[in-house]
């Protein structure tokens, strides 16, 4: 196996994580997460998304949670714009990357961004353009790369074309994304070759949510291709809400302890980041998902 020396993680809990909480999340509770996640040394956060409140209403407070954060040298703030009225509103706080995301999947593109795969690139185009023009980074989040709640197994060829699309429209990486947490290693493996048609390991991210308790392994297997960005959820909190019973991404404590186990080097204070976690958790009212957290925890009261 080959093992990169260093793995970036950026943890996308402030959005991905706390876009589907039912009740209200305070910006300043979000604000007061972010902080921790820098303190603990997490140098990119996915921070919010620039989305239709009536769709998401949890993210309605996503200019005051921008507004509200202090922004650490060296960090690198990103948030999701569909279109372009999300990206005008996002251009005023100022982020250092937008995430466009589209399908591999026609029904959940309809489901999540009420367009077709295709339509769905005519409005990210502008977007991507402006962005690059503005000098803001710009990524490509690829939904439903494994598996779909809607259409089921979703072939690899179907992620290449996503890919390519992604790519004609100026997209720097992409995100590869096992949305509802069905894959396993050989399938994420397939999935990841068909992206590596159009984008370096560089610029792929694996973004893998852990319904299926397989989030590790696809993690483990990303690795052996030479994939060294990751995409995970502080106490593994989250889901998406147009995918129905899908859970969080994989916790990023447990991949730290993972990572950091095997040697690789990440940058974060694991006992920090514990401590994030349990912030958030504690908000929340409930348990970590994250095994690491939890036993840490537990061996800190003993
Ligand atoms: P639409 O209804 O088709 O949009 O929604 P529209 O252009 O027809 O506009 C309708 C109304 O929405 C108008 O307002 C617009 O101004 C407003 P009205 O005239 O009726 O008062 N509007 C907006 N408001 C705020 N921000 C905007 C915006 N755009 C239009 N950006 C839209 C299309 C994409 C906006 C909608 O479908 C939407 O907001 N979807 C949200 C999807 C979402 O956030 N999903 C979760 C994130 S993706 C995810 O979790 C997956 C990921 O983690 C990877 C993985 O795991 O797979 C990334
Ligand atoms: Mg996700």
């Amino acid at each position: 196996m080959q093992i990169p020396q260093r793995v970036q993680l950026i943890d996308v809990g402030p959005r991905d994580g706390l876009q589907n909480e039912k009740s209200p999340v305070p910006a300043a509770v979000k604000i007061e997460l972010v902080h921790r996640l820098q303190a603990a040394g997490l140098t990119e956060i996915e921070v919010t998304s620039f989305v239709s409140p009536k769709w998401v209403p949890q993210m309605a407070d996503n200019a005051e949670v921008m507004a509200g954060i202090q922004r650490q040298a060296g960090v690198r703030y990103s948030v999701l714009t569909p279109n372009q009225i999300g990206f005008e509103a996002a251009l005023k706080s100022r982020p250092d990357e937008i995430v466009v995301f589209g399908a591999a999947s026609e029904a959940f593109s309809r489901k999540n961004i009420n367009c077709s795969i295709a339509e769905s690139m005519e409005r990210f185009a502008p977007v991507v353009q402006a962005a690059l023009a503005a000098g803001i980074a710009v990524r490509g989040a690829m939904s439903c790369a494994v598996g779909c709640p809607y259409e089921g197994d979703v072939s690899p060829a179907s992620v290449s074309y996503l890919a390519g699309l992604m790519k004609q429209i100026g997209v720097q990486r992409v995100d590869m994304a096992d949305t509802i947490g069905v894959g396993t290693p050989l399938k994420v493996q397939k999935a990841i070759e068909a992206t590596l048609k159009h984008f370096a390991p560089a610029q792929i991210c694996g973004h893998f949510h852990d319904t299926y308790g397989q989030a590790l392994a696809n993690t483990l297997a990303a690795l052996d291709m030479g994939v060294w960005n990751f995409q995970s959820s502080v106490a593994g909190l989250g889901g998406c809400p147009y995918a129905k019973g899908a859970t969080g991404n994989v916790a990023t404590e447990d991949v730290v302890y993972m990572l950091h186990g095997m040697g690789i080097n990440t940058g974060i204070d694991l006992d920090k980041l514990v401590d994030a976690g349990k912030f958030i958790s504690d908000f929340l009212g409930r348990p970590s998902g994250s095994r690491v957290a939890t036993a840490i925890l537990s061996k800190r009261a003993g």
